[in-house]
Parts: C-alpha cells; structure tokens; sequence
C-alpha cells in the first residue's frame, strides 16, 4: 500500500511522521508532495520520504492520498488532481470545514472520508474524527483506522454533522486545556511561586488527574466528589466556579466553536 500526503506542512507532516514511525508502512512507501520548494528543501534534511513538487508525479502511485493543505487550497488542488486519479484510490482529507460531497465532486474520487484531527497528533496523542462515504468498503475503514491511529486515537462518527461537533470538543479543545492551564500559572505567580514551579505544578496536577481518569471509570463528577470534602479547600474552589457559572461559560465556548466550524464549512 502507497500513501501520498499531499501539503508538508504542520499536520501533514505530523501524519507522514505518525505512520513511518509505525510498522504499519515502510518509508519507502510515503510519498510527500508540496508545491513549495522550500518545504521540500527542508523535507530533504529532515527525512527520507519520497518527495514530489508535481501531482502527477505521484498521485497515480498512491492507493490512499491524504489532503494537509489549508480549505482554500482545496479548490485549485482538486482541479489538478481530478485528471490524474482513479475510482479505487482513496482520498483523506483533514481540512477543516470541507465537506464529503464538496470533495466527492471537485477531486473526482468517491471514496472519501473527512476527518478532523487536533494538535497532540504531533506527539501520538491525537484525536481524529472521522466519517466515511458510502463507497468505502469496511476493510478499507479498518485500514483508515489503522493509519489515523498512527498519531493516537480515531473515532468514526455516523453523520458528517458530528465532524464539526468535533471540532467544538476535540479540535480546539486543547486550546480549553491550555486557557484552564494559564489561569492557573497566573494564580501561582500571584501566589508567590517561580515561574518554573508555577509551571510543574500545574502541569504535573493536569497529568496526574487525567491519568487517574484514564485509569478508571468514574466520571469528572465523581472525581471532584473524591477531592472535595465538605467545607473544605477544594469545595471552596468548586463553588466558586458554580457561583461564576463556569461550567455553563466552557460549555458555551465549546458551542462557539462548534458554530463557527458550521460558518466556515458554509464559506468555503
Ligand atoms: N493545525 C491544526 O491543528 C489543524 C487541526 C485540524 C485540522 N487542520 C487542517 O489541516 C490542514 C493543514 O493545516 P496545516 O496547519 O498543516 O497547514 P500548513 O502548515 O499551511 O501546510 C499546508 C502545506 O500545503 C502546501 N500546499 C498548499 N497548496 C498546495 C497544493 N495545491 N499542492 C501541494 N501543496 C500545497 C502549503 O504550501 P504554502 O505554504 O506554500 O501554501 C503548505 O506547505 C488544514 O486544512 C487545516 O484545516 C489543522
């Protein structure tokens, strides 16, 4: 099986990097592709991909071509491709906000799928959603798992609409983690402690309560019940954000997101 990642850059490197680390291809059989030169100049340094400027170099080799370019690409991308592929080849597309049937009808490849991806791919930590179009066969969907689940986690959603929910949840939902993260630096600061140790604490209470989430089966709720006490620190902290309505503000955040992902998917 060849793979072509076209768009060498953020993600679609963090994806080529995902499956070469993995035994699931060999090197030789990732193909990359960008316009730019100097991504491929960088490329050459850093890796043994083989590398491709022109489509048609490359796109009639692959059995599965992966689209990193940004949604406005898109367009000019799929007029070019649309001449060069075949009806078993299969195409992935993780641009945000660009739909199945968009896809299906510009690149001329009916088995598609769409997937949302998020930063901690970089590190195997990722999660992708997915959907798939009715052509795709259930082993070819085993072999798509196999290859998003190369930069962490995938979840195959029913309905396209649950893409752009994703991107409410997952997609930017590091950026949630992160906004929580900085908040608490900054009362640390205030509090007294380094900058350094501000940062260990704070990193190493996030690591060390999603790991004993990831280690059980009790919900955020129960969690909080278990450090909290009645009348004590933690519950002090606890109805403070109740007071300030906390958890309705992230869930609104998450909503903003989701609509704007809607929005964008209409634009493009
Ligand atoms: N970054 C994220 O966290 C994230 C999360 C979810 C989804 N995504 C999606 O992932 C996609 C890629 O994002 P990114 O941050 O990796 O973008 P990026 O760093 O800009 O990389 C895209 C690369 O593709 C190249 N390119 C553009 N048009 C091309 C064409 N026709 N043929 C070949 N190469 C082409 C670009 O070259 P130039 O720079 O010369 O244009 C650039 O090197 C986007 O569609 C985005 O919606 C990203």
């Amino acid at each position: 099986m060849k793979v072509l990642v076209i768009g060498a850059g953020n993600m679609g490197l963090t994806y080529a990097e995902g499956m070469s680390k993995s035994k699931l291809l060999k090197k030789k059989n990732i193909m990359v592709m960008d316009k730019s030169d100097e991504k491929l100049n960088e490329l050459h340094q850093i890796s043994h991909f083989d590398t491709f400027k022109e489509l048609k170099d490359c796109v009639p080799k692959a059995d599965i071509i992966f689209v990193a370019v940004k949604p406005h690409h898109a367009e000019e991308l799929f007029k070019d491709i649309n001449l060069l592929v075949t009806s078993d080849q299969i195409l992935i597309s993780i641009m945000a906000g660009v739909t199945l049937d968009a896809i299906q009808e510009f690149s001329g490849i009916n088995k598609v799928i769409r997937a949302m991806p998020n930063l901690p791919a970089k590190v195997g930590l990722g999660l992708t959603s997915y959907v798939a179009s009715s052509d795709i066969s259930r082993i070819e969907l085993l072999t798509i798992e196999s290859l998003l689940n190369t930069t962490g986690k995938s979840i195959l959603v029913s309905k396209e609409s649950l893409i752009d929910a994703s991107t409410g949840i997952s997609g930017s939902g590091p950026a949630y983690v992160f906004y929580f993260m900085q908040s608490m630096m900054e009362a640390a600061l205030q509090m007294g402690f380094s900058t350094n140790d501000s940062k260990v604490l704070v990193s190493q209470t996030f690591t060390g309560a999603i790991e004993l989430f990831n280690q059980s089966n009790l919900s955020p709720n129960s969690w909080m019940e278990k450090v909290a006490s009645k009348g004590g620190t933690t519950q002090a902290a606890l109805d403070s954000m109740d007071d300030n309505n906390v958890n309705e503000l992230i869930k609104e955040a998450a909503f903003a997101a989701f609509s704007r992902a809607v929005e964008l998917g209409k634009e493009n």
